[in-house]
């Protein structure tokens, strides 16, 4: 963590009454957003556009900054909750939308329809009969749609895993041909192409590359069914590292080498999408709470802190630790023989009445007291909003943007 950043944090939990009043925050730097996103555009094929999958981090500011990057071509959401977020910070453009997720309801199928929302990706084939209806009641000639596939191909090395076993997510690619058949048959829907989001969290490039090279065999059969398509979305993937060792997920080598797989297929006049959450805002993110006391219990210490899983669910669900920093902040003791942590591994936990009740656990600390300051980095994805945040109904976490 940078001198910065701890500076940030030291003066926020002196000054910031709000946050003093309670001590939990999470804060977002905006530059290193810019600094990701720059990233992207500097190495990305020209027929590759950057879409940002919001479920990552619907915040308000958040999601205006990245809007401003004019290399963001626009957002996936995942609900018309998110639609209506981003609604109220001034999108109005529709075509810069596309809208995934498996069980989308029948009124917010009609809203994407109604909104003429660029594309809905479509998971199965009682969502595109519901498509299709609801078109022909409101003469829409035609919507445009990609279809999401569960392809048969297992991307091993990733985080967490939507297809290529058996998931709620897309069409089974082993029954796309008799799905197809009916799909066909809607006169309303526009197949415009395929989207084959397989898994998150992904380091390595060279995982998604042979994804892509199956998938592209898997589209240049399907076209002798379904005709040319213009479009591939590969949702999300590209991966943080979540230790301190800061590994990069490499932009530069994986364009390259996808741009050296397009053309072996003659793909390279179709769009690639890609819909990054994790990589976009990820690092930008660190959750902060205060340590309000410290326990040494049947030999083993415990630093409690003000929030916990009720704030950050992540790594306890995914049952992967974040970095973990401590921002010192010297207070008084409260009597001489209180309990400090020094130069040992303990457990970091919340106030909730549940042992599971962990923010990082086995962590070696050099140094802690009560009144210092946890810092988790590495959460701008998939933090705040993934958490159980009324359980207990303590404070919400305050979030706070570096401009
Ligand atoms: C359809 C879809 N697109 C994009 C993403 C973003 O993935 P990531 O944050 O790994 O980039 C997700 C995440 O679950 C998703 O479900």
């Amino acid at each position: 963590m940078n001198r910065k950043i701890e500076d940030y944090i030291r003066k926020t939990f002196t000054n910031n009454k709000a946050v003093v009043a309670n001590p939990t925050c999470y804060i977002y730097d905006l530059q290193e957003i810019t600094d990701r996103i720059n990233e992207i555009d500097k190495y990305k094929l020209p027929n590759v556009s950057l879409y940002y999958a919001m479920k990552a981090n619907p915040n308000k500011e958040v999601l205006k900054h990245v809007l401003k990057h004019k290399e963001v071509s626009g957002i996936e959401i995942a609900s018309i909750g998110e639609l209506n977020i981003a609604r109220q910070i001034g999108l109005d453009d529709m075509s810069k939308v596309l809208f995934t997720g498996p069980g989308k309801t029948p009124q917010e199928l009609e809203e994407a329809v109604k909104s003429k929302i660029r594309y809905i990706n479509v998971e199965s084939v009682v969502e595109a009969i519901r498509i299709n209806d609801i078109a022909k009641r409101l003469n829409i000639p035609k919507v445009d749609i990609l279809l999401r596939v569960n392809i048969n191909y297992f991307l091993d090395g990733a985080s967490e895993y939507m297809a290529g076993m058996s998931t709620k997510m897309g069409i089974d690619q082993s029954r796309f041909k008799e799905d197809y058949s009916y799909i066909k048959k809607l006169s309303h829907l526009n197949i415009c192409g395929f989207h084959v989001f397989a898994a998150d969290g992904v380091l390595d490039y060279n995982i998604l590359l042979k994804y892509a090279d199956f998938v592209f065999k898997f589209v240049k059969e399907a076209e002798t069914v379904v005709g040319k398509v213009k479009v591939i979305d590969f949702g999300g993937g590209f991966g943080i590292d979540y230790t301190k060792a800061g590994m990069k997920f490499n932009t530069k080598d994986y364009f390259i080498k996808l741009g050296e797989i397009l053309k072996k297929y003659s793909f390279e006049d179709k769009e690639i999408i890609l819909e990054l959450g994790k990589y976009i805002v990820g690092s930008a993110g660190y959750y902060a709470t205060k340590i309000v006391d410290i326990k040494d219990c049947k030999g083993m210490k415990h630093i409690v802190t003000a929030g916990g899983v009720n704030h950050m669910r992540l790594p306890i669900a995914t049952d992967r630790k974040h970095p973990v920093y401590i921002v010192k902040m010297n207070e008084d003791k409260l009597y001489n023989e209180q309990i400090e942590v020094k130069n040992e591994t303990v457990d970091i936990e919340g106030p909730l009445c549940m042992t599971e009740d962990k923010i990082s656990w086995d962590e070696y600390i050099e140094n802690a007291n009560i009144g210092d300051i946890v810092v988790l980095t590495q959460s701008g994805a998939y933090c705040y909003s993934a958490s159980t945040l009324w359980f207990l109904s303590h404070e919400l976490p305050l979030e706070l943007i570096i401009k």
